[in-house]
């Protein structure tokens, strides 16, 4: 359905629930919250310096991270807001161990969020944008209240995904399988609106983004991959042009309104990637793929892959399809 500019992301929702004639109204209503907790973490994160919640929490994470303090700030936020909706039976975030269980004293839903609350935690104190990452699925468990085969599920089961980047405005990217729809938030009125209608992810770029601090551990095919895209062959377009911001929600954006291909390979360091399979490269692969790009590990499509941990890592190529195509081609020969 075509959204008018200036449509909120409210009447996206509702509109996408007129659609299922069988719509109870949970979906949108968790969603709704779900924005609620977003604007609240945008707040803090635009007057972080001035509330004092930047700099190092004290504490580390499952992941062996040093928090931030917006780390605990935005978990504490969407889980606090989340739990109470009664339209979830559980959560899974990158900053806690394992499952988040509903209280008792709330009922549960049928649907499973996954989060990574503060994407980019390292940029805070710098000022660099910084994003929050999410993805929603059905509850597949016959059992009363979340099992971890809720969250092992293969990222083609989302219903629900994208993610907010906290920049130079605050922006959240959306899809619910109907095409990909950017949201800015506007802090006059509090609400987002539609301001990047149906994003199309160019077929081919002219950005790689890589830390290429990590070439001396990389393999052999990794350093031919980004040698590729760093050749001087005017004819073919290449060399592109290098950008690498560090997290990952903006270097993603960016590629996905430009076109380009971000990777995160394995190196000695991280032999099974740096990146997480739930929520980090699951929600972007959807987002990606409905844009009309590709997401692959370097071998298999991300939302192919079924999660056998909650914290799995995988290495992540995602971006325009033809250049993604291309890197996954050169490290699958
Ligand atoms: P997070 O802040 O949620 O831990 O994510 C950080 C990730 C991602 O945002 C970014 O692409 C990547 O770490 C950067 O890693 P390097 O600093 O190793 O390049
Ligand atoms: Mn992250
Ligand atoms: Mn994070």
């Amino acid at each position: 359905m075509e959204q008018a500019i200036g449509t909120t992301v409210t009447k996206l929702i509702m509109d996408e629930q007129r659609k299922q004639p069988s719509a109870t109204g949970d979906f949108s209503s968790l969603f709704m919250e779900l924005i609620v907790s977003l604007k609240l973490i945008s707040y803090h994160v635009n007057k972080a310096g001035l509330l004092n919640i930047i700099g190092r929490a004290g504490t580390t994470n499952i992941q062996d991270e040093e928090q931030q303090k917006l780390d605990v700030f935005a978990n504490n936020t969407i889980i606090s807001k989340m739990e109470y909706t009664g339209h979830l039976c559980g959560m899974a975030s990158e900053e806690n161990d394992a499952i988040i269980d509903i209280p008792p004293e709330y009922p549960e839903g049928k649907y499973v969020l996954m989060f990574d609350p503060l994407d980019g935690s390292s940029n805070i104190d710098v000022n660099v944008s910084i994003g929050t990452i999410f993805g929603i699925y059905r509850k597949v468990s016959a059992s009363q209240g979340a099992t971890l085969s809720d969250f092992l599920q293969p990222g083609s089961n989302m219903i629900a995904g994208g993610y907010v980047i906290y920049g130079s405005s605050t922006m959240l990217v959306l899809s619910t399988g109907h095409g990909v729809h950017g949201f800015t938030l506007d802090p006059n009125v509090g609400e987002f609106i539609l301001s990047h209608p149906n994003i199309r992810i160019p077929e081919r770029g002219s950005t790689y983004s890589v830390n290429e601090g990590n070439y001396c551990r990389w393999d052999e095919k990794t350093r031919k991959v980004v040698n590729y895209f760093k050749e001087d062959n005017e004819a073919e377009g290449r060399p592109y042009k290098s950008r690498y911001i560090g997290s990952l929600v903006s270097d993603f954006h960016r590629n996905l309104l430009y076109g380009g291909l971000f990777l995160y390979p394995t190196d000695v360091k991280n032999p099974s990637g740096k990146l997480r399979l739930l929520y980090e490269a699951n929600p972007l692969a959807f987002i990606v793929e409905h844009a009309g790009g590709a997401a692959t590990d370097g071998e298999r499509r991300i939302l192919d892959i079924v999660p056998e941990q909650l914290h799995q890592r995988v290495p992540l190529f995602i971006g325009s399809k033809e250049d993604v195509a291309k890197a996954t081609s050169m490290l699958s020969a």
